[in-house]
């Protein structure tokens, strides 16, 4: 029987040089199937706001709607580590509620670690947070909260300096105390210089096949967010076409009358019947 994943079994998979399997999730049928998939990792991202809730940046979503999100995951999952995404609000607008908006994650929605993204205060952040207990999985290159600092949805460290800069955060994040680290669009032999360089692993997203794991957004690979598609996705299925199909089919048997059948319809003996 398939056992709880633990940070522990993460940490052992890249030693092992085992793939690290992770996937967003926002609600609790999406999150049942990965985790029945063996998905080792399920995040509850903040892209939560783009691709369910139809807004145009991450940093709109804050501690309630993630905490929403996170709790009808947990109800889901029984074996997948699950990663609680904090929100911009959470620990960027002001530092010192870091800790508390961590704890939330853990006490309230019952996740197993947070993620948070790299900006300028992010060392001091990180360490309170490992240092309150909680373990911490970072996310640097294309941070998406501050997108518009990094000159936009831009692939990070193309050229020597910024590829330093970006090693450099790896060792500190690790340093501090991180247990893994999201790469996000990042040219794919400096994501493997970094997870060379890293006894934690690597979790990349558009950052090449060297990561020691990989992330995709869910709706994004299963074809259910039609916005935008990055290059660095693969949609392995078209949901939206799929789903398009199934709802014009059920349109058309209502105007037919031909849903619902018998089989879907409920009886009544005829002497009840009489009796009206
Ligand atoms: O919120 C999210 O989905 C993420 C992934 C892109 C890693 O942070």
């Amino acid at each position: 029987m398939q056992q709880k994943i633990t940070i522990q079994d993460i940490l052992n998979k890249k030693k092992r040089k085992e793939k690290i399997t992770m996937l967003t999730a926002y609600d609790f049928p999406l999150a049942a199937i990965m985790d029945r998939c063996g998905i080792d990792m399920i995040l509850v991202g903040d892209s939560v706001a783009n691709v369910v809730l139809g807004l145009e940046s991450t940093t709109q979503v804050g501690m309630t709607e993630m905490l929403h999100h996170a709790k009808a995951v947990k109800r889901a999952v029984k074996n997948s580590l699950i990663v609680g995404d904090m929100p911009y609000e959470s620990y960027q607008v002001n530092i010192n509620d870091c800790v508390k908006n961590a704890q939330r994650f853990i006490n309230e929605a019952g996740c197993d670690c947070v993620k948070l993204e790299w900006f300028d205060k992010c060392p001091q952040v990180t360490e309170a947070i490992v240092k309150a207990g909680i373990a911490v999985m970072a996310h640097i290159g294309l941070t998406p909260q501050t997108a518009d600092k990094l000159g936009g949805f831009k692939v990070q460290g193309k050229d020597a300096d910024t590829a330093k800069k970006l090693i450099e955060q790896a060792k500190l994040l690790e340093k501090l105390g991180c247990f893994s680290i999201v790469l996000e669009c990042v040219p794919e032999l400096i994501a493997k210089k970094i997870t060379e360089e890293l006894r934690i692993p690597t979790i990349g997203i558009g950052a090449g096949v060297y990561c020691d794991g990989q992330v995709l957004v869910s709706y994004d690979m299963l074809g259910l967010f039609e916005r935008f598609h990055p290059k660095f996705v693969k949609q392995y299925v078209n949901l939206a076409a799929q789903i398009e199909s199934a709802i014009k089919q059920y349109k058309q048997e209502v105007i037919e009358s031909k849903f619902p059948s018998k089989e879907h319809s409920f009886t009544i003996k005829q002497e009840e019947l009489n009796k009206l």
